[in-house]
């Protein structure tokens, strides 16, 4: 009766009856975000951590009084102490700054390149047994950034974006055809912004592909919303960006590793050649389970997609060597 906090087949490791522990660093929109569905999910304990005094615990404690109406047993903790991270399987890394008005694009690199580059080192000290999952923007800069001062394997370091503009994707062509979006399947690659490579090759219903039940004008219109759609979500708020989305994808991703699910979703990996890459981070279909990135799966993606993903690649390259720069690599 009531909720129970012994081993379940839920928010444990089985063979070793242990809670898994989920630490999500910067506790803003996405972080709380991520923590809510990896409660209702009960992937295991989640601690919020932030810089800012009170937003943490405050958020925790909400999310442990929403515990007895949803169901979930997850405990919640905030804190501003990384030491508390400690022994975490997983951890989710959302902060940092949103871009705002007037600010550069190479000054949201240097200000977000400085505070991953400073919690990474945070990371690898009190929980240098994780898979890490990296939220915050540039992305694929940002996740080399981490994966660089970590020093952790390149499987344990993981960025999320293909998962977000894929499900982005999958609902625009449920709500073109009037389907289901459990019945749609995409896959989109590269870098997370206006460079991505959606595939409508790899894009299905219930196993059709789209291009046998869309007109290409409409599949373009699709691709060019899906690379548009953090843009549009932004435009919408006024003041912010996208947070449920982002944090389902996020919180998908740990429930792959933590309950080693295998699951092939699209993630910024680190290619060591793959698709005639090596050096940086780039999304790409990656098999997701306890270790991380068990495998990255190369596609026949066809000259054009192979174009755009090698120009996303290019794109992804200016932002390290400007952080290299910047001596922050
Ligand atoms: N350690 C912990 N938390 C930090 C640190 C740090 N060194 N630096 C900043 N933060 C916190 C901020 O205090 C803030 O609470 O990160 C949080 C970021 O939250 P929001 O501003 O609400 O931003 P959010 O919408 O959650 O987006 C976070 O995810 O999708 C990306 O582009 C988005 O890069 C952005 C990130």
């Amino acid at each position: 009766m009531g909720t129970s906090t012994s081993s379940t087949a839920q928010g444990t490791e089985m063979a070793t009856g242990k809670r898994f522990k989920i630490a999500c660093i910067g506790a803003g929109n996405v972080g709380a975000s991520v923590a809510q569905y990896c409660a209702e999910m009960e992937l295991g304990d989640i601690v919020l951590t932030d810089i800012v005094e009170g937003l943490p615990h405050g958020k925790a404690l909400d999310l442990t009084e929403a515990g007895p109406i949803r169901g979930y047993g997850s405990i919640v903790t905030g804190t501003n102490d990384y030491a508390d991270i400690a022994g975490s399987d997983v951890v989710v890394v959302t902060a940092g700054l949103p871009r705002k008005p007037g600010m550069s694009r190479l000054d949201l690199l240097s200000r977000n390149g400085e505070i991953i580059a400073g919690l990474s080192a945070e990371i690898a000290k009190h929980a240098p047994d994780s898979v890490v999952i990296m939220v915050t923007n540039p992305l694929d800069v940002m996740t080399y950034t981490a994966f660089k001062k970590l020093g952790f394997p390149p499987n344990r370091v993981v960025g999320m974006a293909g998962c977000l503009d894929s499900a982005r994707m999958r609902a625009f062509v449920a709500m073109e055809l009037g389907v289901s979006m459990k019945n749609v399947d995409t896959m989109v690659l590269g870098s997370h912004g206006d460079d991505m490579v959606p595939l409508p090759g790899y894009t299905t219903v219930s196993g059709i592909p789209i291009t046998a039940l869309l007109p290409q004008d409409r599949i373009d219109a699709i691709v060019e919303r899906t690379r548009k759609g953090g843009g549009e979500i932004v435009a919408l708020l006024k003041s912010g960006s996208a947070y449920y989305a982002p944090g389902a994808s996020a919180a998908r991703m740990a429930r792959s590793v933590l309950r080693n699910e295998n699951q092939l979703l699209p993630c910024s990996a680190y290619l060591t050649g793959q698709y005639d890459l090596e050096d940086l981070y780039l999304g790409v279909p990656v098999r997701l389970g306890r270790d991380g990135v068990q495998e990255i799966v190369e596609l026949a993606i066809g000259d054009d997609a192979y174009a755009a993903l090698h120009h996303s690649a290019d794109e992804v390259r200016t932002g390290i060597d400007e952080l290299r720069k910047l001596g922050l690599l």
